[in-house]
């Protein structure tokens, strides 16, 4: 895997002569994040020795680099999914590219399903711990020191003090936010009624198909993580419709603006 990660960052230096302090992984419905980045260039994944090539709807491939909120960032517009049928050490080879590349904080997003009955679809939902439901997990199989350890601590997956500052913004914003578990699940089935019951009381907050394994591949690597969900739909009892994936998708359009604007003052903030 070494040898792979050097070739891929090798290349991508020789392409671009930038370097990235923030890697931002963009969620279902949040690319729109991308146009606030001061573009330096970017790179179509297909172009990219050894990168996955994305299949979704909604998901465009390609990395971006440059300026936000006066930091440097290298975005991934289009994320890879465990249900489309990468490996799990294939789905999460971008974060450790984007760790060789120079990152030293990683921002994921995502749009999941709320089954906290107080949530609300639109809410924003700031991650602050995970339950892994996938059934796998990105650290399977031969341990390369030189990435991390053997058995990586997780007691503190996502940085305290990142979520203080994005607090503290959203509060001057008069942004209404929430805290809370994120429970991630295969897919590409979304959830029976029976299966949200349970989801919640596992102890989850909400509910959806990525971000753990980018969250487990950063932290083996001692790379801090923020992530943030945009409720898009409801797990909860009385409040369970039909859902799409185009209803995933404009609900988390609806509430971009709100995410852009907190991370873009995140990103001036934070000291790296
Ligand atoms: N379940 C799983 N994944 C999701 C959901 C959901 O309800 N909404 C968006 N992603």
């Amino acid at each position: 895997m070494l040898k792979k990660l050097e070739e891929t960052t090798h290349y991508i230096k020789q392409k671009i002569d930038f370097e990235p302090q923030v890697g931002i992984v963009l969620g279902t419905g949040l690319g729109g994040l991308t146009k606030e980045i001061q573009n330096v260039g970017s790179l179509p994944y297909l172009e990219i020795p050894n990168f996955p090539v994305s299949t979704v709807k909604g998901h465009e491939g390609k990395l971006i680099f440059g300026k936000l909120g006066g930091k440097n960032v290298v975005a991934m517009q289009g994320r890879f999914h465990y249900y489309e049928g990468y490996t799990m050490q294939e789905l999460t080879f971008p974060i450790r590219v984007m760790k060789l590349l120079g990152i030293n904080l990683l921002i994921l997003s995502n749009a999941a399903g709320g089954v906290n009955p107080n949530y609300e679809i639109g809410d924003l939902m700031v991650i602050n711990d995970h339950i892994n439901l996938m059934g796998a997990n990105p650290l399977i199989g031969k341990n390369d020191v030189d990435l991390g350890p053997r058995f990586p601590d997780m007691s503190e997956a996502y940085d305290k003090k990142v979520i203080r500052e994005f607090t503290k913004i959203a509060r001057q914003h008069s942004i209404h936010f929430q805290v809370g578990v994120y429970a991630a699940v295969s897919g590409p089935t979304f959830e029976t009624p029976a299966e949200y019951k349970y989801i919640r009381v596992l102890g989850a907050d909400a509910v959806g198909m990525s971000t753990v394994p980018e969250a487990i591949v950063a932290r083996h690597m001692g790379l801090p993580v923020f992530a943030v969900s945009v409720i898009s739909d409801l797990g909860v009892e009385g409040k369970i419709v039909e859902i799409s994936h185009d209803d995933v998708i404009d609900a988390a359009s609806l509430v971009e603006p709100k995410m852009t604007l907190i991370l873009k003052e995140l990103l001036g903030k934070i000291n790296l």
